[in-house]
């Protein structure tokens, strides 16, 4: 059988994604090899986020396809995820050694089409068109269980999609309207995810707030996304929830309280704000202001006293002057975030941002995601040295990826730990205290580790 290679840009989603197309290519007995050179099948799982992402990936596919094309004539090579959805066909013209483009509804029939094609029945193939139910098509979602290190932590996908259509952003594009799996469907991978030993699911969708919106109506004042947290809260073996990416707009009161009342949602949430000027945040069509961000973020706090928000920021939205992005340094400081993503403003094609007046020159942009970034290491170097002395609870992931000799962990705000343990700590929930900090890194001594 034919051995497949997926190489993942982007986001959680996109790993997810390419895990399940891996599951449903082992189950139909391909290999998974261990790198691009060796194997009969490469695929790159797309980002269009923004433009770098894009470029990346074609660059990527250009050199396979300069290497590997002359080596192994009968390799196929395919793009698939949210850059195959986007631009379809025009990549074959772009890196014509492409044989597969293979859209974000489509996943499930990726056996089916590498088939025809390593077969030569087909010598080219685009796929992007809609889906229904694509959302829960793959079958296979899981790896089978044989094989590989047992993960303590796994993604779980919840939706497809996102209709909120903020003007800087191409997902509605690359990801299509939104489309939710049942509660039953996520509740049963969570299960099985269970039995196979793991123990925290990240559950994942574009908008995850807006889960269920329009098939699942409110109970006792509780959104479809807050009853699917109650139902996987209920799943015995799992002992850590967490979910991405959400909207500033779906923390209603009855998530703000599930944080307070479900002792196996973790306390962090990422809340994107994108910016902490009100003119820009009405461009960008995000639909809440400066001050109800604040008080969210106050919310959220009161519930969960320790609660770590992260958030992502854009820097440069068309039209941003001098003083909104002063009213974006000041929310920073305001807010005191645990950590930030911060971007600089890409245009989208097809998207209404990418024509409005005044671009901001890209020497500008520059210093101010520099001015940003500056900000967010200051106020997490703070924040993350005030840990020191503390006695935290972590979930043991494995080895350190940096020093294999020692331990990883996350504590529930989802700060990385590492400390001197031993193989036999994994899955395990334990409390350590902390004994020094870096930037990126907290460092825990773990003489105090609960029993057993
Ligand atoms: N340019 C820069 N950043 C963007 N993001 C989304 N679209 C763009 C764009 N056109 C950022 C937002 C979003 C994160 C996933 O990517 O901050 O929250």
């Amino acid at each position: 059988m034919p051995s497949v290679y997926i190489k993942t840009y982007g986001c959680q989603m996109n790993e997810r994604d390419s895990e399940a197309v891996a599951a449903q290519l082992v189950a139909k007995g391909y290999t998974l090899a261990t790198g691009e050179g060796s194997a009969d099948v490469v695929l790159i799982n797309t980002c269009s986020v923004r433009d770098t992402a894009e470029q990346k990936a074609l660059g990527k596919m250009e050199t396979l396809a300069g290497t590997l094309r002359d080596r192994r004539p009968a390799v196929v090579l395919g793009f698939m995820g949210c850059m195959a959805q986007s631009r379809g066909r025009e990549l074959m013209d772009r890196v014509p050694d492409v044989d597969l483009v293979l859209g974000t509804q489509k996943f499930h029939r990726a056996g089916e089409l590498l088939e025809e094609l390593l077969s030569g029945r087909r010598s080219k193939v685009v796929e992007t068109a809609a889906e229904p139910r694509s959302e829960a098509s793959i079958r296979e979602h899981l790896m089978p269980e044989s094989g590989g290190a047992r993960s303590v932590s796994a993604f779980v996908s919840i939706m497809q999609g996102c209709n909120q259509h903020c003007t800087f952003c191409i997902v509605p594009h690359t990801r299509g309207a939104e489309r939710s799996r049942t509660i039953e469907e996520v509740v049963d991978e969570c299960r099985e995810l269970a039995a196979r030993g793991v123990k925290e699911v990240t559950l994942l969708g574009q908008i995850v707030t807006s889960y269920g919106r329009r098939e699942i109506p409110a109970r006792d004042g509780r959104s479809g996304f807050v009853q699917l947290l109650d139902a996987v809260h209920a799943v015995e073996g799992i002992e850590r929830i967490r979910f991405t990416s959400p909207h500033p707009k779906g923390y209603g009161p009855d998530l703000v309280e599930a944080f307070a009342r479900l002792p196996k949602l973790m306390e962090s949430a990422h809340v994107p704000v994108q910016s902490g000027s009100d003119r820009v945040l009405r461009l960008m069509h995000r639909g809440y202001t400066r001050s109800r961000f604040v008080e969210l973020a106050t919310q959220l706090r009161a519930a969960q006293p320790g609660m770590g928000l992260t958030t992502d920021i854009i820097v440069g939205f068309p039209g941003e002057s001098e003083e909104d992005f002063a009213e974006t340094l000041s929310l920073y400081r305001e807010v005191e975030f645990d950590n930030a993503f911060i971007f600089k403003y890409s245009p989208r094609r097809d998207t209404p941002a990418a024509t409005m007046p005044c671009p901001v020159p890209a020497e500008v942009i520059d210093e101010r995601h520099a001015r940003l970034l500056s900000l967010c290491d200051e106020v997490r170097k703070r924040k993350l040295g005030a840990m020191v002395g503390r006695r935290v609870e972590i979930l043991v992931e494995g080895a350190s990826r940096r020093n294999h000799s020692r331990m990883q962990g996350r504590t529930r705000c989802n700060n990385i730990v590492v400390f001197e343990g031993s193989p036999r700590h994994k899955g395990q929930v334990m409390d350590v205290r902390v004994t020094a900090a870096t930037l990126t890194t907290l460092y825990a001594d773990p003489a105090i580790h609960n029993p057993d």
